[in-house]
């Protein structure tokens, strides 16, 4: 979604143009800078450059206009189009109307129509039809009361409600101006050579790989940064040092050998899931969780609702039949939009836990208000540390994907559905009494790591191509397999916009079977003992009307009294070993295949698969 980036500094390689680059992963639909570095302007005059569409379009105007990105001073932004459409008009910066103000926001402010009357009736005229532009009004406004810059942004931010990081540019001052409010912002300093520079952004990757050290800026603060630091305000008009300075590991990851992010992803998991386990066998620890314990034995709750939205929400629909099966404790999962409107009945004996990548999606971050509201127990099953979700929840596990930078979510899915596994058998070891408690047991985690399988994707590939025919597709399954195809679906979605409707194997027969024909493939997922005949049965049904039936199952599962032939195809998938039974993990094997059709397919189709349409990495509008 929207991305916020200031650089105040001496490095012309790493002008806002640059930073924006590093932002373009989050998706967008416009772009637009805001620079006054005097170098072809006047000095004085602020220089906004906006295009609609790629970066590439903003980069040749600059070209076309003689124009500098601004090597010392600038603000940009890139749009994911909440108000009004994506063209450059309602791109960011949006500027005064004396041209001296220069805005970029992420977030809305949701009191915008309100503030646009009361300014219209003193006279402003609005271009644009967003809500950024009051605030961009709004500072002029009280700068002709007479206010000092920073008293006119405190000012303004106390008339915006809603959601708001915004970066600001004021003519003819070498600094940055800043507020926020519920929408992320970091601020980070860097010396090089003798030569500081200071950096804002919405998203820490922006400056990862320059600023090693940054600061996660707390909601209510509002300030200035030139390149020799920052001074910050709280709303009381105190200032203040933001207390907690944090490091960032460098995650401007190079892509290496890969030729998108999607596949090195895909090839992260294994890495990933190896470092969540050894982290998990030290830090998941009943003293490190205290939520998780009642203090004198049990878990100190009776239920658990598990929240998510996209990729999220399926890694939840696992982790609540993990949770269920291996730890005895009754679980269910919730889209996070429809959780905060339609809550189920929760209370301080329940336990709710929030899954997110990136931890600022704003439908689960609003679960979680209502969750609070409620007096349920929270935690955060997170990738981003520092997130929002993270920070506010009761409790944080942290998921260790990775920097993950292609939209459609895949290492990190993965890894989400490792971590409810170990949260699984934390809250199995955890329901003992005191005296007969002992240590979680991750074998099966381990046991996933020694077994998980890539194979070398040919057959993805021929799957692939066989789905660009045209033909409908269907994807059935029952329990894990259901899930899986869930998940799979959205992949093939996102990356290549092609349909693939998902049902239960078994409600084939109560409905959509009179969509089948001879113009479908039916993919039935069937890698359950358990489940193994009755969805082979449905798959027959599917194949008496025409479908051609694909057949996803595992390399040891043996078809009895079903050859072979009565399927167009079968695709096998690694069995996990280690764990009698079966691995529980399964499906962290068998989603791999399936993220890796979806890359095939975007290939296929000649699309980018990192950055599909109309999507962005992180949502952070309800
Ligand atoms: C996954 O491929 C999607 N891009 C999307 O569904 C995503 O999982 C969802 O928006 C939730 O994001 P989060 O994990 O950052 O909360």
């Amino acid at each position: 979604m929207c991305g916020i980036a200031g650089y105040i500094g001496d490095s012309p390689e790493q002008n806002i143009l640059y930073r924006l680059r590093l932002l373009e992963y989050r998706g967008y639909d416009s772009a637009g800078i805001a620079v006054s570095d005097g170098e072809k302007s006047d000095g004085e005059k602020i220089v906004i450059t906006k295009r609609a569409g790629e970066l590439k379009n903003l980069e040749a105007a600059l070209k076309q206009a003689g124009k500098t990105a601004g090597a010392k001073l600038g603000i940009g932004h890139t749009r994911w189009a909440t108000h009004g459409k994506p063209d450059e008009i309602n791109a960011h910066p949006h500027v005064s109307r004396d041209g001296k103000w220069a805005v970029v926001h992420n977030g809305i402010i949701e009191n915008h129509a309100e503030l646009k009357s009361e300014l219209k009736k003193l006279g402003y005229e609005f271009y644009s039809a967003t809500d950024t532009e009051t605030a961009a009004k709004l500072l002029e406004y009280y700068s002709a009361q007479g206010a000092a810059p920073l008293q006119a942004l405190r000012q303004t931010c106390e008339r915006l409600e809603g959601s708001f990081a915004m970066a600001i540019l004021h003519a003819g001052e070498k600094k940055i101006y800043f507020a926020k409010n519920k929408s992320p912002l970091y601020l980070a300093y860097a010396e090089n050579d003798g030569k500081k520079r200071t950096y804002l952004a919405s998203d820490v990757i922006c400056f990862s790989a320059q600023a090693r050290e940054y600061y996660a800026l707390p909601d209510g603060v509002y300030g200035m940064a030139d390149e020799n630091g920052a001074e910050f305000y709280d709303k009381t008009g105190r200032i203040f040092l933001p207390a907690e300075k944090l490091s960032a590991a460098y995650t401007g990851e190079e892509i290496n050998r890969y030729p998108h992010y999607m596949l090195k992803e895909i090839y992260d998991t294994l890495p990933a899931l190896r470092a969540e386990t050894t982290y998990f066998e030290s830090n998941f620890t009943f003293e490190n969780y205290p939520l998780l314990c009642g203090a004198n034995g049990g878990r100190g709750f009776t239920k658990a609702v598990l929240v998510g939205c996209g990729t999220a929400y399926h890694a939840a629909l696992s982790g609540a039949g993990m949770l269920g099966r291996v730890a005895d404790l009754d679980s269910a999962a919730y889209v996070a939009s429809e959780f905060r409107y339609y809550c189920p009945k929760i209370d301080e004996n329940t336990l709710a836990v929030f899954i997110s990548q990136s931890g600022e999606t704003a439908d689960t971050l609003a679960a979680m208000q209502e969750a609070k509201r409620r007096s349920a127990k929270t935690l955060a099953v997170v990738n981003a540390e520092h997130s929002t979700l993270a920070k506010n929840a009761d409790a944080f596990l942290p998921v260790k994907a990775g920097t993950e930078i292609a939209v459609a979510s895949t290492k990190a899915y993965s890894c989400q559905a490792a971590a409810l596994y170990a949260l699984a058998e934390f809250l199995r070891a955890a329901a003992l009494p005191l005296q007969k408690r002992c240590a979680p047991d991750f074998s099966a985690l381990n046991a996933l790591c020694a077994g998980l399988s890539y194979g070398d994707g040919n057959e993805e590939k021929e799957i692939a191509r066989l789905f660009c025919g045209g033909k409908k597709l269907f994807f059935i399954g029952r329990g894990d397999d259901y899930r899986t195809a869930l998940e799979a679906s959205l992949k093939i979605k996102e990356t290549s916009y092609l349909n693939a409707d998902v049902y239960y194997a078994g409600e084939l027969k109560h409905g959509f079977l009179a969509l089948v024909d001879e113009n479908s493939y039916v993919v039935v997922f069937a890698t359950e003992e358990a489940t193994l005949q009755k969805t082979l049965s449905n798959a027959e049904e599917a194949r008496a009307r025409g479908a051609g039936i694909i057949l996803f199952t595992t390399n040891e599962t043996a078809l009895p009294d079903c050859p072979e032939e009565k399927f167009f195809r079968i695709l096998r998938v690694n069995k996990l070993g280690g764990v009698a039974g079966g691995n529980p993990l399964q499906c962290v094997q068998n989603i791999l295949p399936w993220q890796r059709i979806a890359y095939e397919l975007s290939v296929e189709k000649g699309l980018n698969p990192d950055k599909p349409r109309n999507l962005a990495k992180s949502v952070t509008v309800e």
